[in-house]
Formats: C-alpha cells, structure tokens, sequence
C-alpha cells in the first residue's frame, strides 16, 4: 500500500552533507541585496519556521462562513497533517513517514527553510519575510502554474526546476543555487512540488468543510477530494509525468464530481 513517492527517489548519499554559506545573488541587484540585508533577517524566525499555518484568507473565509470556526480550522489543519505531515517532518500522502525517503524529505525540507522560506514563505504562498522588499514578488507556489519551468502551464517537470533553480531568475531576487548541487536541487524541486499540491489541498479542504461540516475529512474524506482534485486537474499530473511511475487513471465519476 504505503510506497515512496516518485518524485523523491531513492537516498543516494547516506550521513549529513555539509552544509554550504548561504548567499545572495550580486551584480545588477546590489541595492535590493543591500536592502534586503539590513531590512530582513536572512530566514524565518524559529518559531515561524516550526509550523505550516493555514493561508490568511483560509482562516478568513473559515472565520466569516463556518458555523463554528475553530472546530473548522482544526478539521481542515489536522487533515492536511494527516496527508502531507508537518514542517519540520513533511510527508506525501499515504507514505510511511519512517521511510528512508521520507527522513531525507526533512533534511530537504531544512535546506528550503534556510534557502527558500525567507522569500517564498514556509508553506510556498510567496509571503516569506523578505517578500514586502521585492519586485517582482516571490512565485507563490500555491498557484499551481509555474511559468519559467512549465511555460505549457501546470506544473514542472523536476528536470524544469532543477534548471530553473541553477540559473536563478535574472532582473529579480531569484537566486542561482547551483552550489547546492544537482542532486539537492532535485530533492528541493521535489519538496516544491509538495508545497504547491499541500497549499492547493488547502483550498480544496477549506470548500469541503464549508459545504459540509468539519466531519467531511474525517476518516478518508480529506483523502477523496485529494483524489477528486487529482482527478479533476490535469496539472496535479505533471509530478507522475516528471517520473516513471505510472498514477492511478481517473474514473469517468470522479471527472464528473
Ligand atoms: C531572495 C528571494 C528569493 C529566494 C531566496 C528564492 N527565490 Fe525563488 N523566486 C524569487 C522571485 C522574486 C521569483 C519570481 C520572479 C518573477 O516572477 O519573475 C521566484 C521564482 C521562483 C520559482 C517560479 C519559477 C517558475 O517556474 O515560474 C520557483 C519554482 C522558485 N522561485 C523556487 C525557489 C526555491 C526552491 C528557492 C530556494 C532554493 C528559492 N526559489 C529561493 C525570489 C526568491
């Protein structure tokens, strides 16, 4: 039942790789860098970094509709939990988190925390910390389109990202990450694409609750309109097209839902 997902692969390297000094990009940017470093810190604060928080307009939407929020936004936080883990110890659906694959998926997890998180914000909305300074913003993953490494819409291919990720974006903040290495970049594109499909659930989860009470995701409810939205988006497949492993086909019923 339980597999790894696809998109990590299998750990290559065993034991903690050294960790390279983080850096900005230079050149043409030295104004926002020098902005950018005394105006932030250089990643999230402890405390923000340890916890995946619903969106605003999540809590918002929750708040004003729900007959009884708290017991709305807990419904839909445990879920996600259930699905994709936490922060600190992320997780693809129906994947054993004590699988080898998945204690690599925390390590890359920290590697995003400490490179990524600060502009594109722990949950991958593109609110990180140093986001109000830039322009253009930090992609917001949640998304669901990437437009640099998937031009065709959707989602990208991991081979997109990695080569998105070690050229950088030139004219904005988007740093090159080649020192991190091919196979790190891999693991971070992998991690991304998690992001993006945890934070578009999200939404999905807040509709369900609203429609139907918090006891929609109990059990395997959340799991269904996974599936469902799976089902329903072509771009949800664009992580399965990037690998080999061939997805579940989608039934006529759940394309009608
Ligand atoms: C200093 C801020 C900053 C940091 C750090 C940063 N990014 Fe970005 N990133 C940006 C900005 C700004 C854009 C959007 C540029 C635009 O819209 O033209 C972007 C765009 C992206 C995109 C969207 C590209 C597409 O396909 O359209 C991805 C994916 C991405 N970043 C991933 C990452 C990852 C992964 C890391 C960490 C390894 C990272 N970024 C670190 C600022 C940053």
């Amino acid at each position: 039942m339980q597999r790894p997902h696809p998109t990590l692969g299998p750990r290559t390297s065993s034991g903690p790789k050294p960790r390279p000094a983080r850096r900005f990009s230079r050149g043409s940017l030295g104004l926002a860098t020098l902005l950018l470093g005394i105006l932030t810190p250089a990643c999230l604060d402890e405390a923000q970094a340890k916890e995946w928080v619903l969106h605003e307009s999540s809590v918002q939407r929750l708040t004003e509709q729900a007959p009884d929020p708290t017991a709305a936004q807990a419904a839909v936080e445990e879920a996600l939990e259930r699905l994709y883990g936490t922060a600190l110890a992320p997780h693809w659906p129906m994947v054993d988190p004590s699988a080898p694959a998945m204690q690599s998926l925390a390590e890359t997890a920290a590697v995003y925390r400490d490179e990524c998180a600060h502009c594109h914000g722990l949950e991958g909305y593109g609110n990180g910390p140093s986001s109000p300074f830039l322009n253009p913003k930090p992609w917001n993953f949640s998304l669901g389109v990437f437009p640099r490494s998937a031009p065709g819409g959707g989602e990208p291919k991991l081979d997109a990202l990695v080569r998105l990720l070690e050229d950088g974006i030139p004219s904005s903040a988007m740093p090159k990450f080649g020192r991190l290495g091919a196979e790190r970049l891999r693991e971070i594109g992998g991690y991304v694409l998690l992001l993006t499909q945890r934070s578009r659930l999200e939404h999905r989860l807040v509709e369900a609750v609203l429609a139907e009470g918090p006891t929609a995701l109990e059990s395997e409810g959340a799991l269904q309109v996974l599936e469902t939205m799976r089902a329903a988006d072509a771009q949800f497949h664009a992580p399965a097209n990037a690998t080999q492993e061939p997805q579940p086909k989608e039934s006529a019923e759940d394309k009608a839902q």
